[in-house]
């Protein structure tokens, strides 16, 4: 990829920038919020992303038309707040920075500028890399990223991981690097940190094989989400072998969290625990870090694991999600009858 800024350049564009963005905030003034105000704003964006938002690769700027509305809502948020672009290294992210933070969240300006991006076209990004092995890379992609991104690598909001169809094969290989090396997705969010563990020890060349096998896949159409998977039948438990405290309700309550949208454990330890190359089984009676007992369940569960024994990534603690104390007994205990 080209590398861009020169301090010259920096300079003019943050004059530049600053111009736009003054000029924008006395044109939208007015404006309420919505398709209308969004197009104007997006003014600002076209520089860099281009006026049909497919991305510059001269800037790093990525498509974003294509994107869905979830995911753009929660990168503007991410570059406002911090957690992306946040690395002195990242130049990209640094660039994209100041543009989120000029967006006003009372006037519902990142909500029109999404719904402006989400209603142009789907860019179809030719390949413009040379080189990576498509055929190793799927092997990669079916083993390590169908989890999340889907099979069609559509996405699954659930996992809040975004589709890959409209993306430059330059910006997913220059991703995948920067949560690699820490420098996107260890910023203090869950679900940047789970992308981060699913890059743990790649090489530039697996990155690159991978990132073309994903350029090989069917690119249209692309905006419907993966359909959810089939529910999974209420956990039959005999009470007799719960620990004191610990009822069917809980292990009930637990599965949605293990399996479901609350929580996100399935997403390395695969429905019902059965385990997969990102984290072992916990259908099986044996364990790694703990003896297996409902409070060892918990107290791992609270902790994390920062050092696995075995498997590469780690886990956070409460797998990085917000979850209660009372979930996380909850989850603990559809754990403890896996295993039984
Ligand atoms: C100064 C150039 C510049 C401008 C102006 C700019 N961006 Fe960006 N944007 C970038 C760069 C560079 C990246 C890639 C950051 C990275 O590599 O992590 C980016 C990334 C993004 C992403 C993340 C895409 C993804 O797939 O994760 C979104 C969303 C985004 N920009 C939206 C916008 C919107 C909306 C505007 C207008 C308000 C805008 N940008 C203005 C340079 C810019
Ligand atoms: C455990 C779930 C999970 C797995 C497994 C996973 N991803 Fe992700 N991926 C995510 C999430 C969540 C994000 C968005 C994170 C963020 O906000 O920074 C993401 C973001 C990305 C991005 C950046 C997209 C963008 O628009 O900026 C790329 C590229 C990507 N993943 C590729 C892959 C590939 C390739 C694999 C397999 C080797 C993989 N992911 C495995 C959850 C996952
Ligand atoms: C990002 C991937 C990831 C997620 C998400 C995740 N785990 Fe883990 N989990 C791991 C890894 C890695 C280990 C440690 C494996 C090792 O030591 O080699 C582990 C270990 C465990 C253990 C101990 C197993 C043993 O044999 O020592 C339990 C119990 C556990 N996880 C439960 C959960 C629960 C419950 C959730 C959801 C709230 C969850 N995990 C989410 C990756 C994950």
């Amino acid at each position: 990829m080209t590398r861009f800024p020169t301090a010259h350049f920096t300079k003019t564009f943050r004059a530049n920038a600053a111009a736009v963005l003054a000029v924008l905030t006395v044109a939208c003034g007015g404006s309420e919020p919505g398709l209308a105000r969004g197009e104007l704003l997006f003014d600002t964006c076209s520089p860099c992303h281009g006026d049909d938002g497919a991305g510059k690769e001269e800037l790093g700027a990525p498509a974003i038309a294509g994107g869905s509305e979830w995911y753009l809502t929660e990168q503007l948020l991410k570059f406002r707040d911090g957690t992306r672009g946040y690395h002195h290294t990242d130049t990209e992210g640094l660039r994209m920075r100041p543009m989120s933070r000029a967006l006003v969240e009372d006037k519902g300006d990142i909500e029109s500028i999404v719904q402006y991006v989400v209603s142009l076209p789907i860019p179809d990004p030719p390949p413009t890399a040379e080189g990576g092995d498509a055929e190793a890379g799927e092997a990669d992609y079916l083993e390590l990223c169908v989890n999340c991104h889907g099979r069609d690598g559509r996405g699954m909001e659930i996992q809040k991981a975004p589709s890959l169809l409209h993306l430059n094969d330059w910006y997913m290989a220059s991703s995948m690097r920067k949560y690699r090396d820490g420098v996107r997705g260890a910023g203090g969010d869950g679900f940047g940190a789970l992308m981060r563990a699913s890059m743990t020890g790649w090489t530039d060349e697996r990155i690159d094989d991978v990132t073309a096998y994903i350029m090989t896949m069917q690119r249209l159409p692309r905006k419907v989400a993966a359909p959810p998977p089939p529910p999974l039948p209420p956990v039959d438990v005999d009470p007799a072998i719960l620990p004191e405290g610990v009822t069917v309700a809980m292990a009930r309550e637990g599965q949605e969290i293990f399996n479901g949208t609350t929580g996100i454990c399935f997403t390395c330890h695969v429905r019902e625990g059965v385990g997969g190359p990102l984290a072992p089984s916990l259908a099986d009676d044996e364990w790694l870090n703990i003896d297996g007992e409902y409070e060892s369940i918990v107290a791992i569960i609270i902790k994390g694991v920062e050092e696995p024994v075995e498997y590469p990534g780690m886990m956070q603690p409460r797998a990085g999600m917000p979850l209660s104390d009372e979930q996380v007994r909850a989850v603990a205990a559809y754990v403890f009858t896996l295993s039984r």
